[in-house]
């Protein structure tokens, strides 16, 4: 199935980013929200910060033309998504909200039309038992602020028909947005990941180790720098694992298990694989392109800096 018509239900700050992109896109976009008025509302907001964006060189220069021509604000739920091929829900992140909105969605649209919802961690499971038919409902997690971040978590729970998954994946790529397909857990990968860093730096803040100042500057231009182009594992196995592994030693002597050595990790090491310098990591990088690699990885760092250093401090901000 080829996505064209979407209805977005809840279009404040994700929803009303999503719909941008959807409509940018070239989908016809329908907005529902708690009253028609609210929603008249939201497409004013979007169609004047769409043409913001586009003066600031951050849409594209017709983007008022075309969010124009895409977007438009039903008077109810119901309204908004009659005759979609794709309801994205993104209301308020509470059960009840949900429960209520997913159960009129279910009932209004037809029985084909898929349902993805942007909730940031309830799992798909349990918002797929307000859902009529659920094998057409899935998560299709954007991130904030929508229009500028690349990744949406695609998570299936154990009724989504997998075509679905597809169907999401291919109008994601579409819009230009980075799909990843995940397992249906609280907070799924993106946000479990983002909140055990968070909490450990807060940790760090209550021990009276470093400010949060501190620990920002040392996060944004130590680890934080390199994971705004790798991910860990990328990051892991060219670092070495037995660097990693050596670290964790270290670390569980104060810590204990908490920071101790995952065994996936020891089990490589242990077999003498410590990623790009020796056998393989986790990741499954061919050994001829290792040099190509590193060099990629260190004109990538010299023009972040350079990008940071021409976008200046983050005003407000210590750096
Ligand atoms: N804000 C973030 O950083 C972020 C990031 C990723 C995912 N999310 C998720 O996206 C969802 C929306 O979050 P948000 O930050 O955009 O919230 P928001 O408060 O900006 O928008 C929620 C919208 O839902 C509407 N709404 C509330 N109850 C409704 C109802 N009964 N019927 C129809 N519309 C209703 C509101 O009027 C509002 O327009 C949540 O599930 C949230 O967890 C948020």
């Amino acid at each position: 199935m080829t996505i064209k018509k979407v209805a977005v239900v809840g279009s404040g700050y994700m929803g009303g980013g999503i719909a941008q992109v959807l409509a940018l896109g070239g989908a016809q976009v329908v907005l529902g929200d708690v009253s028609g008025s609210v929603a008249e509302e939201n497409l004013e907001r979007l169609l004047k910060q769409g043409k913001a964006f586009a003066e600031a060189g951050l849409f594209p220069e017709d983007a008022y033309a075309r969010l124009s021509a895409n977007l438009t604000a039903a008077a109810s739920i119901e309204e908004a998504v009659e005759g979609v091929e794709y309801v994205t829900e993104a209301v308020f992140e509470s059960l009840d909200v949900k429960r209520d909105v997913l159960g009129r969605v279910s009932a209004a649209a037809s029985a084909e039309t898929i349902i993805g919802t942007n909730t940031s961690a309830i799992p798909i499971g349990e918002l797929a038992k307000f859902v009529s038919h659920p094998e057409r409902f899935l998560g299709v997690h954007w991130m904030n602020p929508a229009p500028f971040i690349p990744s949406v978590e695609l998570i299936a729970s154990e009724h989504t028909l997998p075509a679905h998954v597809d169907t999401l994946e291919a109008l994601i790529r579409a819009v230009g947005k980075v799909p990843a397909r995940v397992a249906d857990t609280p907070g799924f990968v993106a946000n479990r990941l983002q909140f055990a860093l968070y909490k450990e730096a807060v940790m760090v803040v209550e021990e009276g180790l470093a400010t949060p100042e501190q620990v920002d500057l040392v996060v944004s231009n130590a680890f934080g720098f390199r994971l705004a182009l790798f991910g860990p594992f990328a990051i892991g196995d060219m670092a070495g694992l037995d660097v990693y592994a050596s670290s964790y030693k270290t670390l569980a002597g104060t810590y204990g298990d908490r920071l101790a050595a995952p065994k996936a990790l020891q089990d490589l090491v242990d077999a003498g694989n410590y990623g790009l310098k020796a056998g393989h990591g986790f990741l499954d990088i061919d050994p001829e392109k290792r040099a190509e690699l590193l060099a990629y990885r260190d004109k990538a760092y010299a023009a972040l800096s350079k990008l940071r250093a021409e976008l200046g401090p983050a005003p407000g901000l210590v750096s």
